[in-house]
Parts: structure tokens; sequence; C-alpha cells
């Protein structure tokens, strides 16, 4: 460096921790030297977060979140998303960028925590990230919700219609927090409205702190790492990590490698298939909303069904209550459950590659499951179909709740002193 930019920079640094935060959390941050392919998805969500943002703040500057009729007859806020896809110069692209993102950002985020699932990542001391990453995970399937209501087409009217009535399902306050969601006895123009407010502001904010405290706690206890050993027992003299490598240049370049393989297949979807075959962008929501035509068959987006389907497989009511209540407890349980992983798996060993064959197909079957219910979501229930995604249900919470006997007497490898790496 020269003379006169190391003067810029100790000016700089008498006032603010320029360099020694970039030291703490880059350049001095030791972090294990096996990461693998799954380590990509971290970074990876941090720009799918960057994308949807920047996208967002160019689509508010066209978008109109009015559910009146214009001179035409068309919900203003429909024909607003028309005219950014039709007038506004590239606005098609920053449209298709943020429709096809918000999927990019939940495939993203499910590879990511199932990363956590395979080797351990939610285990002592990383109780807290994984608490923040549940977090998290709520906090962007609200985002989402809202977020498909604003093109005002069929699939956003009567999908938010279909959701927000869930919640009347609750007994006492369940009409009357509906009412409070909607604003109004229906999904109206006062709905549109208070889910644009939360979309673009409150939620991004919240979502953002997290974030926040989520990288702030890993950082804190450091990285876990493929073979799930505590990189943080083994220091040379100078107190570093025997098995750490500096997060800069070493993992900054290898997440670089990661940004370029993820852009080169978003964009393959984004300019040869925006509507991701009917699954990024559902057909019915090129109408626009229609509040006195139900489409024949309302599905949410992909990245809920999982979800979705194990609410319609509560079929029976219970205790006075009817089945649509606990339908919608076994579908928030559903994602709750998921915050206690950490005292649910007594396994002796974090890594999937330590662990003994029970976990392993204990992790296949509510993988299988996971996908059975996610496919099943997106159809019309049958007999048969509502069958399937019962027992897929019932395999689904078996997989948390049973964890804390068969992670225990399931026959582990030992785990190593030091991280393998060839
Ligand atoms: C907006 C969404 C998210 C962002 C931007 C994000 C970001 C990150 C980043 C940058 C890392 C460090 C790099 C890496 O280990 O890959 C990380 C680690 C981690 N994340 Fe997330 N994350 C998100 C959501 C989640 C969710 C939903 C969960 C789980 C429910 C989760 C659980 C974890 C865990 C356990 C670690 C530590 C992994 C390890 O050390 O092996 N994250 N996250």
């Amino acid at each position: 460096m020269t003379t006169k930019s190391q003067a810029v920079l100790d000016w700089i640094d008498e006032r603010f921790p320029l360099t020694s935060t970039w030291k703490a959390h880059l350049s001095e941050y030791y972090a294990p030297k096996n990461f693998n392919f799954w380590y990509f998805f971290g970074s990876l969500a941090l720009l799918v977060l960057v994308i949807q943002i920047v996208t967002g703040i160019f689509l508010v500057m066209h978008y109109k979140p009015d559910a009146s009729l214009n001179a035409a007859g068309v919900p203003v806020a429909f024909a607003s998303v028309e005219y950014i896809m039709r007038e506004v110069p590239g606005g098609w692209l920053i449209r298709y960028l943020h429709s096809t993102g918000a999927s990019a950002f939940f495939i993203v985020v499910y590879l990511h925590m199932f990363r956590g699932l395979l080797y351990g990542s939610y285990r002592k001391p990383r109780e807290l990230i994984w608490i923040f990453g549940t977090l998290i995970f709520l906090v962007l399937m609200a985002e989402a919700f809202m977020g498909y209501l604003l093109p005002w087409g069929q699939m956003s009217f009567w999908g938010a219609q279909v959701i927000v009535n869930l919640f009347s399902a609750i007994p006492l306050i369940g009409p009357d927090l509906s009412l409070v969601i909607r604003g109004d006895y229906v999904v109206s123009d006062a709905t549109l409205n208070r889910f644009f407010s939360f979309h673009v502001i409150a939620v991004p904010l919240v979502l953002i702190g997290l974030v926040v405290a989520h990288i702030v706690a890993l950082h804190e206890v450091g990285s876990n790492n493929p073979d799930g050993v505590e990189i943080k027992k083994k220091k040379d003299a100078n107190g570093i990590p025997l098995d750490g490598i500096p997060f800069h240049p070493y993992y900054t370049v290898k997440d670089i490698v990661g940004v370029v393989a993820f852009l080169f297949f978003f964009s393959a979807v984004v300019f040869f298939a925006p509507e991701g075959g009917g699954y990024f962008l559902e057909f019915n929501n090129f109408i626009p909303a229609d509040p006195l035509k139900t489409p024949p068959h309302i599905a949410p987006v992909w990245y809920f069904t999982p979800f979705y389907s194990i609410l319609r497989a509560v079929t029976y009511p219970l205790f006075g209550l009817d089945a649509k209540f606990w339908g919608v407890v076994a579908m928030g349980a559903s994602v709750v459950i998921i915050a206690f992983l950490p005292w649910l798996d007594r396994s002796p060993v974090k890594s999937m590659r330590y662990k003994g064959p029970v976990f392993k197909i204990a992790v296949a079957v509510f993988v299988v499951c996971f996908f059975i219910l996610g496919y099943l979501g997106v159809l019309p229930p049958t007999p048969g179909r509502t069958l399937v995604s019962q027992i897929c249900s019932v395999l689904y919470f078996a997989f948390f709740l049973l964890m804390p006997w068969y992670s225990k007497l399931d026959k582990c490898k030992p785990e190593p002193e030091r991280v393998t790496f060839k």
C-alpha cells in the first residue's frame, strides 16, 4: 500500500473500525479447510437476498398497489405489472429476476438447511445460528406469501383468500384475526395495500436483521464442517486453528466460483423459462383477479406445498375442534419443529459421515416424504392422495419426534481428531 493510501486508511481506522472488522470477519477469520459443495449455499442465499432487494426497489418504481379497475376494466395492480413487462425498458428482466429469484431463494435455502442436517451444524454450540435460521425461514415464507398477492392475478387473490381464511379456524380469536390480516371481510384493496407495505418494508427489515444476527452468531462460534469436528480445539502457538484457513482469500474466491455457477443456471431460467413450467409463476396468475370466479384448482407455489399437504392431510375433527383447525396446527408445527433439532438429535457425533445406518435411513425417508408431500400439494386431493399425504405427514413428524430415541441407539463411527482433507 502506498504511504498516501495507508494514511487515508489510518485516518479512517482512528474513527471507524474498518481494518479490525475486515480482519475479524474476513482476512483473519479462520474457517475449516474442508468446506465442500454444500457450503456454497449460505453465500448464495446472501446473493439472492441482494438480488431480491435491488430488483424489488426497481419494481416499486412502477408497480401500483391498487385493486380498483382502470378504464379497460382491468385491476390497476395487475395492469401495472403488465406495464412493467411490456412498456418499462428492461422491466421484463427486472420482474423475471424478482419472480425467479423468489423460487431460487427457496431452492438455495432448502439446500442450505439440508447441509445443516447432513453435518449436524445445529448442534452445540450452534443452536442459536439454527434458531435464527428457522426464524429466517418463517419470515421468508411470510415475505413470499405477501409478495404473491401483489400482481393481483387469480392465484394471488384466491391463494390469499384460502390461506387467510385458515386463521379463522383458530378458536376464539380466529375470525377477528383473519379480519385484521385482511383489513376487510374479503381479500380486497385494503389487503393489497397492507401486504404491499409489509412485503416492501416491514418484513425485509426483519429479514435483514435476522440474517445479520445469523452471521454474527456464526462468527462468534465459528463454522462447522463436513466432519463435524471443532477446529478451535486444536490450535498452533499463535492461537490459530490448525485446520483453519483465512476466509479471505480462500473462501471469498471459492464462493465466487459458486456465484458464477449459480448465475449460469439462474439466467438460463430467467431468460428461457421464467414461468418454470407453471411452478415459478402459475398460469392462472396471468388472468386478472376476479372475486366472482373461483379457479377450479387453487394450489400454492411449489415451495409451500410440502407444508400445504400436511395441512390437507388432517381430515378428522378432534376434541370438538374441526379438522381445519388441526390442519393449521399440524402445518404450523411442521415448520416450528425444525427449530428443536438441536435438542432432538442425541447422536454422539455431528456429521452424517460418522452417523450410523438408522439415522441415514431416517434422513432418506424424511427427504422422500418431503418430496412426495411437495408433489401432492400441487395436485387436487383425491382419497388415494390424501392417504399417501397422511402417511408421509406421520413419517415427517416421526423423523423429528423419534430422533431422541433412534439417534442415541444408532451405531456411529468414531469422529476423527482432525478434519479429513485430501
Ligand atoms: C436468507 C437466508 C439465509 C442466509 C442469507 C444465510 C446465510 C448464511 C451464511 C452466509 C452462512 C455461512 C456460510 C455457510 O455456512 O454456508 C450460514 C451458515 C449457517 N446457516 Fe444460514 N442463512 C440463511 C438461512 C438459514 C436457514 C433457514 C437455516 C436453518 C434453519 C440456516 C442455518 C445455518 C447454519 C446451521 C449455519 C452454520 C453452518 C455450518 O457452520 O456448518 N440458515 N448461513
